[in-house]
C-alpha cells in the first residue's frame, strides 16, 4: 500500500502529444500502518489516529540502512488507452521533481538525488544529466527569446516529504535555499562547487538510561518527527538534530520550551511537554548522534569492500 504521500504527489505530470503518452514522476514508498490505540487529541501535532511508533526506524542500524534503500521513485511513461505502462525509469531516491515534455521527443526532469536530467521521450533514455547540489522538486519549463529556446527550473529541496522524511538529497555538500537555473544548448556557464560541509560536531556522551530514550523516542515521533525527519535524520532543510553543536545542547530546554527560536520557525512545545519529557527526547537525540557516528562507520566499511578487488 502507498505511503500516506500516495503513488504520485503534486509534483506536476505531463503529457506529450507527440508520443501519445502520459509521463509520471511517482513514488515508491513504504510505509507501516497501525492504529493508535491510545489516541488522543494533540493540539501540536498531526491528528490522524496513525500509531506513529511504526515509524521508527528499526533498532539494528543495518535493518534501517536496508529500510532506507526501499525509499524509491521511479519516472513512469504510461500509455492512458491502452492502460498500461510503457517504460519506466527507476531513480535512487523519492520525491523528484515534476516533468516537462517537448516536441523534439524530450522530457526534463530534476532529481532527488541532485540531478537535472534530459530523457528521450519515446524511450526513457537518459540523453543527459548535470549536478545541481540539492534536490529538485518542481518542473521545469520551456521558453524562447529571438528564436533561441531556453529551459528553466527551480532547484531546491522541500515539500511534506521533503521536510518530514530525512531523505537527504545528497549527503553532505546541499545547498540549503533555492536557486532559478536555466539551460541553452551550447552555453559555457558552470556552477560553483558548493563548500565542503564543516565536520559534524561529535555529540555528549549518553547518560540516561536506555528507558527514558524509549519514553524519548516515541515523544520525539509524536511530536517533531514531521519536522526534522522520522528517526530524527533530517533532509538538510531543517536542522540534523543528531548534529547540534555544544551551544545548542545546552540551551536545548530553552528551545524546545522556552520558545528561543520562535522566530525562526521553532515554536514553544511547552503546552504539550514537561521539563522531564523534553530531557528524553534530548537524550534520545544525542543516542541518535551515536548511532550516526556508526552509521557512517559501516557504510564506510562497505563503500571500501564493494571496492575492494575480488579475490585479493
Ligand atoms: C513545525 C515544524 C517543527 C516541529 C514540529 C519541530 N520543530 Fe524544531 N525547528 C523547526 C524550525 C523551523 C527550526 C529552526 C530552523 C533554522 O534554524 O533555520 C527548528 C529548530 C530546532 C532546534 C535548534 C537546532 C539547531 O541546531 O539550531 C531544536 C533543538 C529543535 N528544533 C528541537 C525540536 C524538538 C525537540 C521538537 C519536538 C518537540 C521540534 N523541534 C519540533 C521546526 C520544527
Amino acid at each position: 500500500m502507498p505511503a500516506p504521500y500516495g503513488g504520485h504527489n503534486w509534483h506536476p505530470m505531463t503529457y506529450s502529444p507527440s508520443t501519445n503518452l502520459v509521463y509520471i514522476p511517482a513514488l515508491d514508498l513504504p510505509f507501516m500502518y497501525g492504529q493508535d490505540n491510545a489516541f488522543r487529541y494533540n493540539p501540536a501535532t498531526w491528528n490522524t489516529g496513525v500509531e506513529f511508533a511504526l515509524t521508527i526506524p528499526p533498532e539494528s542500524i543495518t535493518e534501517e540502512v536496508a529500510l532506507r534503500a526501499m525509499v524509491k521513485g521511479h519516472l513512469a511513461a504510461w500509455d492512458p488507452v491502452a492502460q498500461r505502462e510503457v517504460w519506466r525509469v527507476q531513480h535512487s531516491g523519492s520525491w523528484n521533481g515534476g516533468l516537462l515534455s517537448t516536441s523534439g521527443d524530450l522530457l526534463f526532469q530534476g532529481r532527488a538525488d541532485g540531478m537535472f536530467a534530459a530523457y528521450q521521450a519515446s524511450t526513457g533514455a537518459l540523453l543527459w544529466e548535470t549536478p545541481v547540489h540539492t534536490g529538485i522538486i518542481a518542473a521545469p519549463v520551456t521558453w524562447a527569446v529571438d528564436g533561441e529556446q531556453y529551459v528553466t527550473v527551480v532547484a531546491g529541496w522541500g515539500g511534506a516529504f521533503g521536510v518530514a522524511s530525512g531523505i537527504p538529497a545528497q549527503d553532505g555538500n546541499v545547498i540549503r535555499g533555492g536557486r532559478i537555473l536555466t539551460y541553452k544548448l551550447g552555453a559555457t556557464g558552470a556552477l560553483p562547487t558548493p563548500p565542503m560541509p564543516e565536520a559534524l560536531p561529535t555529540p555528549p556522551p549518553m547518560t540516561a538510561s536506555a528507558d527514558t530514550v524509549d519514553q524519548g523516542e516515541l515523544l520525539y515521533h509524536q511530536n517533531c518527527s514531521v519536522c526534522h525527519g522520522g528517526g530524527a535524520v533530517s533532509s538538510g532543510v531543517l536542522p540534523d538534530l543528531r548534529y547540534m553543536d555544544e551551544q545548542t545542547h545546552q540551551i536545548f530546554q530553552g528551545i524546545v520550551l522556552g520558545g528561543a527560536y520562535k522566530e525562526k520557525g521553532m515554536v514553544s512545545f511547552s503546552h504539550v511537554l514537561d521539563s522531564e519529557g523534553a530531557a528524553a527526547i534530548h537524550a534520545y537525540l544525542i543516542k541518535r548522534g551515536h548511532d550516526a557516528i556508526e552509521e557512517r562507520r559501516l557504510l564506510a566499511e562497505q563503500s571500501q569492500s564493494d571496492s575492494a578487488p575480488a579475490g585479493g
